[in-house]
């Protein structure tokens, strides 16, 4: 879809005079309409038929990551990939040399998804620049628009690799994961185009960049049961992944004694339910099995080795790695008792990241001025912009989704709601611009 703005553009050869900043609501609204309409668009892009699947560096990507190529091109950015496989778009700055400000978030997608987990932040990115484009507006700072490779980790177990690689903090050992069928991730970055060889130049500068905003869902429920549409994220909860095996001995489900079994399967449920208990009991703790895999894998054999993925956060260090140590040894007895050996892999340990104060201050004044009471509330999601942080000033801006429904199929987002935080970020982009509100 075609915004109008884009369309004065096709007719008039001519430079236009600049309108006022972000006071046309009309063209706010036909971006919104355009950014719903592209995030159907890449909804529809998926590994698997009839539901949204996109693994990082899969053909399914690369459809993603052209088609928002495509429609960069379109916007007047120039467009590249960097050896990670990020997707980047940049619009210059009014003077050479600028720095630039980065807006972006993630094309993959978890398994089973929604449409707008991710596509939302990297189109929202794209429709600020269409903005400014339409009326051949230069800023002080280039605007660059990010689409990062792998922020879910369904693929390889670890998330965050395309904005690691961009902040220079990629481990090189991660190449060497595998995903379920057996692919390195050094091979599944080749074969996407990129050059893990090289990932050392995706690393930018932190004194080259201005800031970083990601633009998300809220994947909560607060905004809806106070009826705002926006919300300034104030600090990104700290996350734990984790592999663990419990090995135990195979048998005939017919024949070997209760009292003699060795059931890994037993061991990795109970584990499953510890860590229930244990979030349940522990404020501000989430505890997640997400996945459950048991070996050989017949009805009628006892399991000799049961693998289960566990991921816990809370948005303060201290308790989340207090939970693990206890988690880890409550599994481990559990798996004792049984006769059962248990290997704990530690995939990701990432601590929480409060967002840049500057930043959030700016944004709760661009949500004012658009007449909405702006919530700070934390992620308790992961995003690129907990990595982000750690490297330049970041800040994210939650947008009211459905049901606080996420990482699931119904996720829905409403028009009206993405044109609020395209003027947020409109006026945000004033204000950092040195610009007045209108
Ligand atoms: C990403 O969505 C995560 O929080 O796992
Ligand atoms: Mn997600
Ligand atoms: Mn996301």
């Amino acid at each position: 879809m075609a915004t109008r703005c884009l369309a004065t553009i096709a007719v008039e050869a001519k430079p236009v005079e600049p309108l006022p900043p972000m006071t046309t609501t009309a063209i706010v609204h036909d971006l919104a309409a355009t950014v719903m309409a592209r995030c159907d668009t890449l909804g529809a892009i998926s590994e698997e038929e009839g539901r949204l699947t996109r693994r990082s560096y899969t053909q399914a990507m690369r459809r993603a990551n052209d088609q928002v190529a495509a429609w960069m091109r379109a916007a007047g950015m120039d467009v590249r990939e960097d050896p990670a496989g990020t997707l980047l778009g940049h619009y210059a700055a009014s003077k050479p040399g600028a720095p630039t400000l980065l807006l972006g978030s993630h094309l993959d997608s978890v398994r089973d998804a929604g449409r707008y987990d991710g596509p939302l932040g990297v189109l929202v990115g794209l429709a600020a620049v269409e903005q400014l484009g339409c009326v051949g507006r230069r800023l002080p700072f280039a605007v660059e628009v990010a689409a990062f490779a792998d922020e879910e980790g369904l693929r390889f177990g670890r998330s965050y690799l395309g904005s690691m690689a961009f902040t220079g903090s990629f481990p090189p050992a991660l190449l060497e994961l595998r995903d379920p069928d057996g692919v390195r991730l050094a091979d599944a970055i080749a074969a996407f185009g990129g050059d893990p060889a090289r990932l050392g130049a995706a690393a930018r500068r932190p004194e080259d960049l201005l800031a970083y905003l990601e633009v998300h869902i809220e994947q909560g429920p607060q905004l809806e049961a106070r009826n705002l549409p926006l919300g300034v994220v104030s600090a990104i909860a700290g996350a734990t992944r984790a592999t663990l095996r419990f090995g135990g001995t195979a048998g005939h489900a017919g024949t070997v004694p209760m009292e003699l079994r060795h059931d890994a399967l037993c061991a990795a449920a109970q584990t499953v339910l510890i860590a229930e208990e244990l979030a349940r009991a522990t404020p501000g703790l989430v505890a997640t099995v997400g996945q459950i895999a048991a070996l050989p894998g017949a009805g009628n054999v006892i399991p000799g080795v049961a693998t289960i993925s566990l991921d816990v956060r809370h948005q303060h260090d201290p308790a989340r790695i207090a939970a693990v140590d206890e988690l880890r040894a409550r599994a481990q007895a559990a798996a004792s008792a049984r006769g059962v050996t248990l290997a704990w892999e530690e995939l990701q340990s990432t601590s929480a990241v409060p967002m840049a104060p500057g930043l959030r201050a700016r944004l709760a004044r661009a949500i004012a001025a658009g007449g909405h009471t702006p919530l700070e509330l934390p992620s308790g999601a992961g995003h690129d912009a907990a990595v982000l942080a750690r490297f330049t000033d970041a800040a994210m801006l939650f947008v009211r989704c459905r049901g606080g429904i996420s990482h699931h199929p119904a996720e829905a987002v409403d028009v009206a709601d993405v044109a609020a935080a395209i003027a947020a970020v409109g006026r945000w982009i004033d204000d950092l611009a040195g610009e007045p509100y209108p």
